[in-house]
């Protein structure tokens, strides 16, 4: 089975055809961030208007880089939700409407499900059931994935998901917008045991998260090294340095509390925030100490991407699931 998958929900605009047989076809990626990097911020409104203008000839292209003919494909999968009303319409619309056109099914797809299900398009996929951690920019969570499909929410945000705020905390210390990356790359300059922040809620049962404490005291160790208004540099990479580690370690610990208490030995980290590589190396170190493996999907798979909701779509293809002709999306949507 051929699926064509498309993602709007946000500001990535995302193409791809997986292909059951052969694997992923072909895949296109288009990055708003510099439209919006004016305003700090995703305007929707630009989003859904900047997703219309792409789509279609994406769509005709990622054909033609697959080698096929416009609608040679037996599905179209596309983002239903959660996501930005606006920008989750222009794709669905489009979607159903092509599935309409050429007489196959459509499947609306969980954003967050393709992010989960993006490591199964490596070479080498992890095997069910595993531990997926799911980091990114709206959510933080755990869940327990015993099958395709079967998901069980061990743990989640009570406030700011991770990459909200490293986000956050990235425009606190002046960084242009998308920070997240960008704070990244300034914690690798800075010096470990400088600053020491909190590992919230790790004293605490559970697999739940709370990120936006830590995001304060972030903002109370800026003012207190602000010299006239700015923070030395050096002194801002051990901030960023030690506001990362903050976050891993939190991450870290929960992992290893949700591969104990599940009995899986399988790691799955997927979303914006698998791409930074010191979460990474921490998490090899653990689960190295668990007997354990961690997985991830290729970096560009990390962030949205179409191929994600191609290869998801599938999947509940197979499960015998398909949207009815009606659209409908959802701005929040439960897992
Ligand atoms: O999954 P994603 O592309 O979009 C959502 O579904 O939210 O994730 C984007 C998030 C942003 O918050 C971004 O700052 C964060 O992932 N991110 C990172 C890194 N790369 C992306 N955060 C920390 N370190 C990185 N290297
Ligand atoms: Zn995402």
């Amino acid at each position: 089975m051929r699926v064509l998958g498309i993602e709007s929900s946000c500001d990535e605009t995302g193409v791809a055809i997986y292909d059951s047989e052969q694997g992923l076809m072909a895949h296109q990626l288009y990055s708003q961030v510099k439209m919006h990097a004016e305003f700090g911020g995703v305007v929707p409104e630009l989003a859904s208007r900047d997703h219309i203008r792409k789509l279609t000839p994406m769509i005709r292209s990622v054909f033609t880089e697959a080698g096929l003919s416009m609608g040679e494909v037996d599905a179209v999968a596309y983002t239903a939700g959660p996501g930005l009303v606006g920008a989750l319409m222009v794709g669905a619309a489009l979607g159903r409407s092509l599935a309409v056109g050429w007489n196959i099914p459509a499947i609306g797809v969980h954003h967050m499900e393709g992010h989960l299900l993006a490591p199964m398009l490596e070479d080498e996929p992890p095997e069910y059931p595993f531990v997926a951690l799911l980091v990114s920019g709206g959510h933080t969570m755990l869940v327990d994935v015993s099958a395709p499909g079967c998901y069980q929410i061990l743990g989640e945000t009570l406030d700011d998901a991770a990459g909200e705020a490293f986000d956050k905390t990235a425009k606190m210390m002046g960084l242009p917008y998308p920070g997240g990356p960008l704070l990244s790359q300034l914690a690798e300059q800075g010096r470990a045991g400088v600053f020491e922040f909190p590992r919230p809620m790790v004293d605490r049962p559970g697999m739940d998260f709370s990120f936006s404490g830590l995001k304060t005291a972030v903002r109370v160790e800026i003012a207190r090294q602000a010299v006239d208004e700015q923070v030395p540099e050096q002194t801002q990479a051990d901030i960023a340095h030690a506001f990362q580690q903050a976050v891993i370690d939190t991450l870290a610990i929960k992992c290893r509390r949700a591969l104990r208490e599940t009995g899986h030995k399988t790691l799955v980290v997927a979303g914006g925030v698998s791409a930074n590589k010191s979460l990474r190396e921490q998490l090899q170190q653990m689960v190295k100490k668990e007997r354990a493996q961690v997985f991830y999907a290729r970096p560009e798979f990390c962030t949205d991407n179409g191929a994600m909701i191609a290869y998801a779509g599938w999947v509940r293809l197979q499960a015998g699931h398909q949207s009815p002709l009606a659209i409908n999306i959802k701005a929040r949507w439960p897992l």
